[in-house]
């Protein structure tokens, strides 16, 4: 695992949009792997400026998303879709059809979760997968517990989780219990990921990501199993990393490549 500590939020999403940016330069057909969650959006916002700056195209690129909110159609104001639309999609040039997200409105869940897998191993896999970190450790809605060989299927959420995410909806009883979401298995097959946390409040669950021993109590400590996976942090997300020093003497100041 590479570990990157900046000084601050902004520098930590100038980071990872940059990491994007370029594996869009080095591949432009590549399979991208995308994330919902207030952390992403500013990452979004500079892929978007970025964009608008020809400085980045996704016309030959395609996605798949992390996950869906069981029973939103896509339209629904809360759903992932929807999202993904307003954040990212109706800003940039991926072509219309190359994305996609399971749907939540599916009449049969599973089936829809199991189609969904089948369609990420049809496109090759993910190539360059992007990551947020829950409070208790969970990527994707892959919650404390999951197989971390699992792949795509319904998880219910946790209530810390529901808690979470209710700022999204206007009642907080409207947070849909259970999500559709690619497993820990099937994030584990990209060929590259970079997961992005900042503030106080994720210091916990990057130490036990990138420190604790590996286990389904922490389900993003499965990428300490993974070849290629770069954190990206800030230094309030750092706080309570033992080896802090050692990943600031390797990478001063964040930068990805080796000093
Ligand atoms: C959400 C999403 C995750 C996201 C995480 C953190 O529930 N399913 O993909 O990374 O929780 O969210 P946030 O960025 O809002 O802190």
């Amino acid at each position: 695992m590479k570990v990157l500590i900046h000084e601050d939020a902004a520098l930590a999403v100038d980071c990872v949009a940059g990491l994007m940016m370029a594996r869009l330069a080095r591949q432009p057909e590549v399979v991208l792997g995308l994330a919902t969650g207030g952390t992403m959006e500013a990452v979004y916002a500079r892929l978007i400026e970025a964009h608008r700056a020809r400085r980045v195209s996704f016309a030959r690129a395609r996605s798949f998303n992390l996950d869906e909110y069981v029973g939103l159609r896509p339209d629904h104001p809360c759903s992932y879709w929807r999202y993904m639309r307003e954040q990212l999609f109706d800003h940039v040039d991926m072509p219309a059809g190359a994305t996609r997200l399971p749907r939540g409105d599916a009449r049969d869940a599973e089936a829809e979760a199991v189609a969904y897998e089948r369609a990420i191993v049809e496109a090759g896999d993910i190539g360059f997968q992007l990551l947020g970190l829950g409070a208790n450790g969970h990527i994707g809605f892959n919650e404390p517990s999951s197989s971390l060989q699992s792949l795509t299927r319904i998880k219910t959420l946790t209530r810390s989780t529901r808690e979470a995410n209710a700022r999204f909806f206007a009642n907080p009883a409207d947070v849909p219990r259970r999500a559709i979401t690619m497993g820990i298995g099937t994030i584990l097959r990209a060929d590259e990921i970079v997961l992005l946390a900042y503030g106080a409040g994720k210091a916990e669950a990057a130490a036990a990501m990138i420190e604790g021993p590996m286990s389904a109590a922490c389900p993003a400590s499965a990428l300490q199993m993974h070849r290629r996976t770069t954190v990206v942090l800030d230094e309030a997300a750092a706080g309570k990393l033992t080896l802090r020093e050692y990943y600031e003497e390797v990478h001063p100041g964040g930068r990805s490549e080796v000093a």
